[in-house]
């Protein structure tokens, strides 16, 4: 089967098993067993593409992309992605943003990643501020293997530990950074969550948790979509100054971030 052919069997079923972006998906596919990017399969429409039908079948069953392709950028950073741990989403970016933001003028910052997950923020905030030094902590065992194998791989140090978010945030730092699971349940989501870790995504009330035990100069959370004003509500309500609420780029309230006097 030409790549050109593959493309057309691709999108049409995964239209067919519900996937959003069928045609997106079915570029990522093919471009990866061919050994290219999305753009530059352009060229190479008539080559002969072998070893899809796996993956493809894996993508009908509405397992992540990111967990198919095994690999997904997040900021500059390609991460190894799979079931152990959470798939790094755009909108996390803009939490990296505000971080970065918050701990520019202090000289070498003490950053602590709460969930590291996959070690996306944790992994990079120490790309982009070299001197920080960046501890990642999550409960899932399973999750900081694979972000101690990205660390590795991308070949930046950050202290991981196992243990409970709260506990080590407050041991006091320069900023707290996390995206915590907010998902009140997992009825009516997209079949792609049931293939990520309910402990990455499961949990109500962990950024007031987290607020409460911080010791840290500054705050900065991600929060699920509607979730920014109470948030906000939640650090002013316990004495947080400065409590600034970020948009994605997608212009949803996403990153909620406060100062302690
Ligand atoms: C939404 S995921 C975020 C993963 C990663 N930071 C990212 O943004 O892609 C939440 C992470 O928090 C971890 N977690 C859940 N409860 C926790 C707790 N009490 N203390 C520390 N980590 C926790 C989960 O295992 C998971 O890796």
């Amino acid at each position: 089967m030409t790549a050109r052919e593959a493309l057309a069997e691709s999108e049409r079923r995964l239209a067919a098993a519900g996937v959003e972006t069928p045609r997106v998906d079915a570029e990522w596919l093919v471009a990866h067993v061919l050994g290219t990017t999305r753009s530059g399969l352009a060229a190479r429409l008539d080559d002969e593409v072998a070893g899809l039908e796996q993956l493809l079948a894996r993508r009908e069953a509405r397992e992540p992309l990111a967990y198919v392709l095994g690999e997904w950028d997040f900021r500059r950073l390609p991460l190894k992605t799979d079931a152990r741990a959470l798939v790094p989403r755009p909108e996390t970016e803009t939490l990296v943003e505000r971080a970065l933001a918050l701990a520019d003028g202090i000289e070498r910052p003490r950053i602590l990643d709460v969930g590291v997950g996959s070690g996306a923020i944790a992994l990079a905030l120490k790309d982009e501020r070299s001197d920080a030094q960046v501890t990642g902590v999550d409960v899932s065992a399973d999750a900081l293997a694979l972000a101690a194998e990205n660390a590795d791989r991308l070949g930046l140090t950050v202290e991981l530990r196992h243990g409970d978010g709260a506990a080590a945030a407050a041991e006091g730092w320069d900023v707290v950074v996390a995206n915590p699971p907010y998902v009140d349940d997992l009825e009516d989501v997209q079949p792609e969550l049931g293939w990520e870790p309910e402990v990455a995504l499961l949990g109500s009330g962990e950024h007031e948790r987290l607020a409460r035990a911080a010791r840290a100069q500054f705050v900065v959370f991600e929060v699920g979509d509607g979730q920014a004003d109470q948030v906000a509500a939640v650090l002013e309500r316990l004495g947080y100054a400065e409590v600034t609420i970020t948009a994605d780029l997608t212009g949803r309230a996403r990153v909620v971030e406060g100062r302690l006097p």
